[in-house]
């Protein structure tokens, strides 16, 4: 298949495209987790895994974003996705969290990562707000570019189920560890940290009027 004018410039791009690229070959967003090409990525994810800043694959923080703050957030999201605008992104609706709200957020991602791995992040300043929304929208396994940070954190915000619940499978947040594929449902507050350099992840299909906003914050080793 003939490459488009965007796709030859990815190609001479940065390494971690060509890791994504590498992963989402051998094992597509929508391939059985504990199928034959799940083994065969979690495999090479085998020789990324000793780099992660974290010395985890990843952590997760269930329920880390309490009420009325999750609320607050939410707001803030929509208030920024009105007034300062987005942009579209690989079937994200993307904007840039406000500095005020990068703070404490980041201050409640170090703690959680302190108390389960006595590892100290600190906020790196980048903060996005993230919309998935449609049908089949997705991300395909991909490991974050470096300017991101020493790990990724991610809240979720908000989650609507499909509007049909039994004709197929909500969506969730795959990661290819070394000891295999970890799924994660975006219950609203659940938070996950993973080193996303190192760690390769995407997000399996929307179903019909499915939608999932999340918080992603950019951290580094203090
Ligand atoms: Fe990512």
């Amino acid at each position: 298949m003939a490459m488009t004018e965007t796709e030859t410039k990815k190609e001479t791009g940065t390494p971690p495209y060509w890791v994504s690229r590498m992963f989402s070959d051998i094992y597509d967003i929508n391939d059985d987790p504990a199928g034959q090409h799940a083994l065969e990525a979690c495999a090479v994810s085998k020789m990324l895994e000793a780099n992660s800043s974290l010395g985890a694959p990843l952590v997760a923080l269930p329920n880390m974003l309490q009420e009325p703050c999750r609320t607050d957030y939410l707001t803030n999201m929509l208030s920024t996705f009105k007034n300062v605008g987005m942009v579209r992104h690989n079937e994200q609706y993307v904007a840039q969290m406000p500095e005020d709200y990068v703070a404490p957020l980041a201050a409640l991602f170090a703690d959680g990562v302190h108390r389960e791995l006595g590892v100290e992040l600190v906020s790196n300043g980048v903060g996005r707000y993230i919309h998935y929304r449609g049908t089949g929208a997705h991300h395909f396994i991909h490991v974050d570019n470096p300017s991101f940070g020493d790990a990724t954190a991610l809240v979720v915000l908000d989650y609507v189920p499909p509007t049909e619940p039994n004709t197929g499978s909500p969506t969730e947040t795959r990661f290819v560890t070394s000891s295999g594929v970890q799924s994660f449902r975006s219950e609203p507050g659940n938070a996950v940290v993973f080193d996303g350099r190192y760690l390769p992840h995407g997000r399996t299909p929307l179903c019909e009027g499915e939608t999932v906003t999340i918080a992603l914050l950019g951290m580094m080793r203090k």
